[in-house]
């Protein structure tokens, strides 16, 4: 597996690789690697010759406050899972190599960055889209793979790729679970056993909805309101937001048009968890 440390060398592998014809697939990530990620890896390796993978904490998408310096960086396990599935080549930029000093660009997604998690989180999507725009111009990748765990980041980036008329596909990922339903997540890490013990509510609580809309409800206050209440009887009294919206566009509509997605935020001790299912 090559890495890739600088800009020029990773330039260099990449047009070897778009001489030779190869289709690359690109996997953005912040590492602490686990089976969410790799599943990424391996849908790429599906659709592709070549994949590449970043690894980058990106200091633009975390708050004051927020976890950037406790983020889990734990690149020998990172570059090991990669070996073993078959990675070719893992980007591992320093934060000078991303935003070199008179960087002066942003890239916004409005409104959409301003919803849902980006209310609670004021400048995290902006931060998420600068450092893909940026990933993409440096990579030039055929295609590219999210997770739809984040599904407002997803949406956000297929959005901005087609706004900035960027020249890859954009592939989500379903989502990965543990056997009682949580989504893996870097994030997990920070539960507690108690916490953790109540965590697979949120799961229970989008597939209750799911039951729930598949069975006719179409009011999503209602749906809303029966998720936070399994929510709450579960002992997950801080909630952030449950919504439903339009799955393709994230736009809140009054009464439910076609294929809708439930997204939940939530904050069980010191992590903020999120999940989302399409009803
Ligand atoms: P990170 O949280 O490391 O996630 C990298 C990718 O893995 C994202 O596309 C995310 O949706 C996906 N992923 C995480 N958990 C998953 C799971 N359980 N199942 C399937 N996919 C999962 O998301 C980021 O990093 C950053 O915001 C980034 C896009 C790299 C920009 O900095």
């Amino acid at each position: 597996m090559n890495l890739f440390k600088d800009r020029q060398s990773l330039k260099a592998w990449m047009s070897a690789c778009r001489n030779r014809g190869e289709r690359v697939g690109f996997i953005p990530t912040m590492g602490a690697l686990h089976a969410g990620h790799l599943s990424l890896v391996e849908a790429a390796k599906k659709q592709c010759s070549r994949t590449l993978v970043s690894i980058f904490v990106n200091p633009t998408q975390f708050g004051p406050g927020e976890d950037f310096a406790q983020y889990p960086r734990t690149f020998a396990a990172d570059q090991t899972l990669l070996e073993e599935i078959g990675c070719d080549g893992v980007f591992l930029p320093e934060v000078a190599t991303i935003y070199p000093p008179g960087g002066q660009t942003s890239v916004s997604v409005e409104p959409l960055g301003s919803q849902l998690c980006g209310a609670a989180r004021p400048g995290h999507f902006q931060g998420v889209a600068t450092v893909v725009a940026i990933l993409f111009n440096l990579v030039r990748p055929h295609a590219a793979y999210f997770g739809l765990k984040d599904y407002q980041q997803f949406t956000l980036i297929r959005q901005m790729v087609d706004d900035l008329c960027m020249p890859l596909e954009v592939v989500g990922v379903p989502t990965v679970r543990e056997a009682d339903g949580l989504a893996l997540s870097s994030r997990n890490r920070y539960l507690t056993d108690e916490e953790r013990a109540r965590a697979p509510a949120l799961f229970r609580a989008l597939t209750h909805a799911q039951e729930l809309y598949r069975g006719g409800e179409r009011d999503p206050l209602r749906l809303e309101e029966e998720a936070r209440r399994l929510l709450l009887a579960s002992g997950i009294e801080n909630i952030d937001y449950v919504e439903v919206r339009h799955g393709a566009t994230l736009i809140r509509e009054r009464e439910i048009s076609t294929d809708p997605v439930m997204l939940i935020a939530v904050r069980v001790g010191k992590a903020r968890l999120i999940d989302n299912r399409l009803l």
